[in-house]
């Protein structure tokens, strides 16, 4: 078991949209509740980014407003890290030298690069390598707990599976990192029911406009029992969205309401979209203040940068020496 002091948490995510509740509560909120475990790196992954986003302009506003919206939800940088992938280009030399080990056959079968080829996304190599250079973003900050919503397990376990073959092959380089997957809230359903995804278009913002929010949970997809009908909480999407942010006795008193009968569907939506606005209120006020500071993303980003260089040269001189570079 590794030390609870010097246990190093690391994250990524990426800046190619505006992040949702799915995010916050697969990925953000373990994330920033995980801080108080250990060392925090958590970083923006642009490079990882460039394999959907084609605009310059677009993925340096997103980087920083994904860096505000982590920042507003809690994240505190004096715990940790927080940083861009690319202020970090050492990461790119360790996923080559991992893609220099890695089995095609292991790449093939990631259920994340099928999605997104199914999804439309190029069949680039860089889409394909992903996992590779997801594999170096965690292997070059000797990472011990990996904290991700349960799609991106398939991409720990690779990283993992690379840091034993070269562990294998070139004598112990690589702590074997393990994930930490956030049970309760596995899968967030966006407003169609499936899974949230910006790709999907069915995403409820964080930080969305207060018109926008209220029109997308009124928008929630639901099935057509009538008013007075008893109503199934456990397939309701409004349900599960509701217990997400409701404490233990709202969430029973909603599941008797669905039960009872004789409250309709927006009823309870309109029941929702206040929880959750009241819910993020105080983040709001937190992205304020962050706003109102010009130098503050700036800065933070820049004590991030300088903590995880200084991790990666470490381990990147462990690896030249042991692969024979340097
Ligand atoms: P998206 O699917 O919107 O593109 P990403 O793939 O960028 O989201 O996911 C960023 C992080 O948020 C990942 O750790 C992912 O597992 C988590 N996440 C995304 N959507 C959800 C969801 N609907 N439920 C739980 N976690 C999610
Ligand atoms: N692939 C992750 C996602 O789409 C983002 C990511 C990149 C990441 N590198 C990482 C997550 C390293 C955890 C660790 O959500």
């Amino acid at each position: 078991m590794t030390d609870k002091k010097t246990m190093r948490i690391l994250s990524g995510i990426q800046p190619s949209g505006v992040l949702h509740i799915g995010n916050y509560f697969g990925m953000m909120r373990p994330a920033i509740a995980l801080q108080a475990e250990g060392e925090a790196f958590y970083f923006i992954a642009d490079y990882h980014a460039l394999t959907s986003v084609r605009d310059p302009k677009t993925l340096r506003e997103n980087s920083r407003l994904v860096a505000l919206d982590f920042l507003a939800c809690g994240l505190d940088p004096e715990r940790g890290a927080l940083f861009r992938q690319s202020h970090v280009p050492q990461v790119t030399e360790l996923a080559w030298i991992l893609s220099t080990i890695a089995p095609m056959g292991l790449l093939e079968r990631a259920h994340s690069y099928k999605d997104k080829l199914a999804r439309g996304l190029a069949a680039t190599v860089g889409l394909f390598d992903y996992p590779v250079l997801m594999a170096a973003d965690i292997l070059i900050y000797d990472s011990d707990i990996v904290p991700v919503g349960k799609d991106q397990k398939q991409h720990i376990e690779i990283a993992r599976d690379l840091a034993v073959k070269m562990n294998d092959t070139f004598g112990q380089i690589f702590k074997l990192p393990e994930p930490r997957i956030h049970t309760a809230t596995e899968v967030v359903s966006g407003i169609d029911g499936q899974k949230m995804s910006k790709s999907y278009g069915n995403n409820i913002d964080i930080f969305g406009d207060e018109k926008e929010i209220r029109k997308r949970v009124m928008s929630i997809v639901t099935d057509s029992m009538p008013l007075e009908a008893p109503k199934d909480p456990s397939r309701s999407t409004i349900f599960q969205l509701y217990s997400l942010f409701a404490s233990k006795d709202e969430i029973a008193e909603m599941r008797e309401r669905f039960q009872r009968g004789g409250t309709g569907y927006g009823d309870f939506k309109k029941q929702l979209f206040e929880k959750l606005w009241e819910y993020f209120a105080p983040m709001r006020k937190r992205r304020e203040e962050i706003l109102a500071n010009k130098t503050y993303i700036d800065n933070v980003l820049a004590r991030g940068a300088e903590q995880a260089n200084e991790i990666a040269d470490q381990v990147m001189k462990r690896v030249r020496a042991a692969v024979g570079l340097g």
